[in-house]
């Protein structure tokens, strides 16, 4: 994107330049208010309707092995995911990569309406517009023919494009913390392809992404027995380094990346000792060696044209920017509940690979169909960090994140056999809850739920039927008051943002995706399906519960219930492209 480009509307700067103040300013500039949405263009510039995959033109592509569902005699059920050191460990091969990338970020289906195709992923993406970007940083591995370096996945192809050579010795250097076998995963994003829709609230929803990403790819890890965890201490400028975004070179008049973050990924299901003596950073210096490369490959250009540029965007990712200032290396373990009870027994014996490439969100509900109270225990259950005695372990993807959990939910109940429709809350961390009742109106009645687990700090607020309300502040759409319940996030917000710094701002999104992917996984179990819901009235949702300043504010909706399918769409299998041409 270049200077000479309009920009829409107001200047988006900032009446205060504390970092803080102005993600804030980010955050209310961009709420959907009954009468008036956040700024976009209003219309779709189908000309310039960005292209989904990104290709990096000159670098080396090398395919990664297509592997059909029946190559995986060691896959594991979906529920022994959820059970500590069930899954056995895979190495790391050709074959282990090529299963995780196609799980984590790869396409699940093609769809087809008239004229028009279009490619769905394993990760959900607001609009299906896919800023999300995926890197693989590989050392030096026996077996594994790959030399060692920083490898961009092309989803399209299923296969890696070399973006840089990397030294052996630095690699092998630059890993020696972490557990053997050990690679990185990076997540980067681009801003352009949300905003080419959504305009300025798209930064909201690149980070719903980013969590979503981070999700898929913690589930896929371990459906191969391997651990994940962000590496949160890092400063964004050594993300930038090591994924090559901050390479102007490269990306010439091609729409630029956002480095998010980076995650380690190592094989074996169950370190959770070792992981407390993990650093959360890389070693400075010899990041700045790597990024010397040489590098490879030129970014494609994604839309012809920009017409309007988001300045509001590029404002929240600099105040959110990460520096060197901010904490590095901090130390696990995080406090986090702790439950005496055993871990749930198990649900469904479904293949863990096969919920997750069936995966879909659903464009509609039938408005009938209930859930047991059971399932939609064993759901939350799920969306809970707690650990678990007597291994103190985190349950996955939970473990991923080295922070304790800032989310909490409001739910809208409507068709969950044995509970009263009506206003619930979860707390996901019962020593929250002074913080939830102190959030919203004290007249609230916070009723324990009958036959609710003991360990589950579910409340039930208000009797009655919420369907329409939950329409209603979901931008008016149906999906979230037809379904069996529907949702929205409530973060604790300026107290995390004041506490910890403006990084954490996109940090509550991605958590707040994360709940996002295990709720849609959760519904496929369950027989239901799920839909992610990006567009709500903010402070609607707010004053439902009467919350009145910025302690709490809603992040993210979601809905789960019996789908209706759009019968006009074709599907086709995800990689038939490739297979016809083999
Ligand atoms: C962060 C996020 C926000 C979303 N918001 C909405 C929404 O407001 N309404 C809706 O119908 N679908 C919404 N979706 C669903 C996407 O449209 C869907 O993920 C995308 O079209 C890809 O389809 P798939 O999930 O079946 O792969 C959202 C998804 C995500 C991840």
């Amino acid at each position: 994107m270049t200077l000479d480009q309009p920009s829409f509307g107001a200047p988006a700067a900032p009446a205060s330049s504390d970092p803080i103040d102005r993600v804030i300013a980010y955050h209310i500039r961009t709420k959907h208010h009954f009468d008036r949405y956040a700024r976009s263009l209003g219309f779709l510039d189908w000309a310039n309707q960005p292209d989904p995959f990104r290709r990096f033109e000159g670098a080396e592509l090398i395919r990664l092995p297509l592997l059909n569902p029946q190559d995986d005699p060691q896959s594991p059920s979906y529920d022994a995911l959820y059970q500590p050191g069930d899954a056995a460990s895979q190495p790391l091969t050709i074959r282990t990569i090529s299963r995780f990338f196609e799980l984590a970020l790869g396409l699940s289906a093609w769809k087809r309406a008239g004229e028009s195709e279009w490619a769905l992923r394993n990760n959900p993406s607001s609009g299906n517009l896919h800023p999300t970007e995926g890197y693989a940083l590989l050392p030096p591995v026996e077996g594994l023919d790959l030399s060692p370096g920083l490898y961009h996945y092309a989803a399209k192809e299923h296969g890696l494009e070399r973006r840089a050579d990397f030294p052996s010795a630095q690699l092998t250097q630059l890993l020696a913390p972490f557990p053997e076998g050990a690679f990185l995963l990076g997540l980067s994003s681009v801003h352009w392809r949300e905003a080419w829709k959504y305009g300025e609230r798209a930064f909201r929803y690149c980070n719903h992404d980013v969590g979503h990403a981070l999700g898929s790819a913690r589930i896929a890890a371990a459906t191969l027995g391997w651990t994940m965890l962000l590496l949160d201490g890092l400063e964004q400028n050594q993300v930038a380094r090591l994924l090559g975004t901050h390479r102007q070179e490269d990306f010439g008049e091609a729409e630029p990346e956002h480095p998010d973050c980076l995650a380690v990924v190592w094989p074996s299901p169950n370190l959770q000792r070792e992981v407390s003596q993990l650093p959360l950073g890389l070693d400075q210096a010899v990041v700045k060696e790597l990024a010397a490369g040489p590098w490879h490959g030129r970014a494609n250009v994604l839309s012809r044209e920009h017409g309007v540029h988001w300045e509001a965007i590029d404002e929240a990712a600099e105040a959110s920017w990460k520096t060197s200032e901010e904490s590095l290396l901090v130390s696990l373990p995080i406090e986090l509940p702790v439950h005496s009870e055993p871990l749930h027994a198990s649900r469904t014996t479904s293949d863990a690979a096969k919920i997750i490439r069936q995966r879909r969100s659903a464009v509609s509900f039938d408005g009938r169909t209930a859930i047991s109270s059971v399932t939609f225990f064993h759901i939350l259950h799920r969306l809970m960090p707690q650990a678990h005695e007597p291994q103190l372990v985190r349950p996955m993807p939970w473990d991923l994140l080295p922070w304790g959990p800032s989310i909490h939910l409001l739910l809208f109940v409507h068709r969950v056999a044995g509970l009263e429709p009506g206003l619930y809350v979860l707390a996901r961390d019962a020593k929250k809850l002074p913080l939830l009742q102190q959030a919203m109106n004290p007249e609230l009645e916070w009723t324990p739920v009958p036959g609710c687990p003991n360990d589950l700090p579910l409340y039930w607020l208000l009797q009655g039927n919420a369907q329409r309300l939950a329409a209603q502040v979901s931008c008016h759409q149906a999906i979230a008051g037809d379904s069996a319940f529907s949702l929205g996030m409530l973060a604790e917000f300026e107290g995390r943002l004041r506490q910890g710094g403006a990084w954490w701002y996109p940090r509550l999104f991605w958590e707040a995706g994360l709940v996002g992917q295990v709720l849609y996984l959760e519904a496929e179990a369950a027989e239901v399906r799920g839909t992610g819901i990006g567009c709500f009235f903010d402070d609607p949702v707010h004053e439902i519960v009467g919350i009145k300043d910025l302690t709490l504010q809603s992040l993210y909706h979601f809905t789960i219930g019996g789908p209706v399918d759009d019968g006009r769409l074709l599907t086709l299998p995800a990689y038939d492209h490739l297979r016809r041409s083999e």
